[in-house]
């Protein structure tokens, strides 16, 4: 075959891992719309639409609220990177990869970064927050993970965010995996800077991803004694894009802008607080079926995070096989493990588009044959009867 006939036609597959979520036809559709200028005064009317869609997603009324080019860690490196300089204490909870991953960047904006390393599976204890300002009176910034998609667990965060208050420091909230899937309440729970990703429960195509300052934040940034060092990544220089009177700064992706509101619009036709609930009780059916397939699950479920679930895989199965053997036979994609879970767990997502009693029920029998084909013997159709059972319920 030579280069002209190259064709690439993607798999139509059932999305269930960490993110991305399948993208609905509507969605894909606004891809398609004209490519336009980045200054042309139907896109800057879209902006300003859009940073009041964001508004309300992320319940807040920061101005500063946008959505930067790049992917869910373009957005980290944003938050992060705009409120540190060189020097700058930074405390960041550290109970898993992404939390780990915000260290790396904290470290590399010249930080001096104390990471609270905890437990992977579990949440951060408010009180070891506590005890970590009281250590470290001088912390500027505290950077934790809402939803952490390498464990599924879900951080509160109201106790810990007094605390940052009450220490004077910022806030920084990574809700990649959770706004839209779980509650969040940035003004109410006195977040300075959250961000998320376009592909995970908000089901757009990746590469625009949501994030929002606080007034406090934008102060902090304005009396910055250096600039930013990421040009690109500069927040006040995006906001006078993305604000009248829209200067050029870069230009955006604009066809996934388009998506970004489709998909900001499939969630307010649905409504966040339904989306939200059909996430929590599409969640309760999937863990009652893994359950009765005899699974153990990685998080207690005082912890665990809807969106995201983190499953052991039973001793004598091959995780990567079982994963393999999913999307060849079924198209469905689960993820594995990262860290030290590798290899010992799957990561299965219930984000936006893909979180459906649908879904979850093909899921548990696609899984119940490949388990049993593996050795490990399940008792057949029990696992699609607790997810029907738990979906019936109230
Ligand atoms: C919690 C969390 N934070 C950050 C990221 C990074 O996002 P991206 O892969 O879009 O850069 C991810 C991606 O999986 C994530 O799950």
């Amino acid at each position: 075959m030579n280069a002209t006939d190259f064709r690439f036609d993607p798999p139509e597959r059932i999305l269930m891992g960490p993110g991305p979520s399948n993208v609905s036809a509507r969605v894909l559709a606004a891809l398609a719309r004209p490519t336009v200028g980045y200054l042309d005064p139907s896109l800057v009317a879209l902006l300003e639409h859009m940073s009041s869609q964001l508004q309300r997603l992320f319940r807040t009324d920061n101005a500063g609220t946008f959505a930067v080019t790049g992917s869910g860690t373009a957005a980290m490196e944003c938050a992060l990177s705009n409120l540190t300089e060189p020097g700058d204490r930074a405390l960041v909870c550290v109970h898993g990869y992404f939390g780990d991953r915000m260290r790396q960047i904290l470290e590399r904006a010249g930080a001096q970064v104390t990471a609270l390393a905890g437990r992977w599976g579990a949440p951060t204890d408010p009180e070891a927050v506590r005890t970590a300002l009281r250590d470290y009176p001088d912390t500027k910034v505290v950077a934790i993970v809402h939803g952490e998609t390498s464990t599924g667990v879900l951080q509160p965060l109201t106790e810990i965010a007094s605390e940052v208050r009450a220490f004077g420091a910022l806030l920084v909230v990574d809700a990649v995996a959770s706004l839209a899937g779980v509650d969040f309440a940035t003004d109410a729970w006195n977040i300075d800077v959250a961000y998320s990703g376009a592909q995970k429960c908000l089901s757009a195509p990746p590469g625009c991803s949501p994030i929002t300052f606080s007034p406090r934040a934008l102060e902090r940034i304005t009396a910055r004694r250096e600039p930013v060092r990421s040009w690109y990544l500069d927040a006040l220089l995006n906001l006078s894009y993305w604000q009248r009177p829209h200067g050029y700064h870069h230009t955006v992706a604009i066809n996934l802008i388009y998506a970004l509101h489709e998909a900001l619009a499939v969630i307010e036709d649905e409504g966040l607080e339904r989306r939200i609930a059909r996430t929590a009780k599409t969640a309760a059916a999937l863990w009652a079926g893994l359950e009765a397939l005899g699974l153990e699950l990685l998080v207690a479920p005082s912890a665990r995070l809807p969106t995201l679930t983190c499953v052991l895989t039973p001793d004598g199965v091959d995780e990567a096989a079982v994963r393999a053997e999913l999307l060849a036979r079924h198209g469905i994609e689960i993820a594995g493990a990262l860290g030290n879970l590798r290899g010992r767990a799957w990561r299965i997502g219930l984000m936006g588009t893909s979180c459906s009693n649908r879904n979850v029920v093909l899921l548990l029998a696609a899984l119940e044959s490949a388990l049993s084909r593996a050795g490990h013997g399940v008792a057949r159709g029990a696992a699609v009867a607790a997810a029907e059972a738990a979906l019936a319920s109230p």
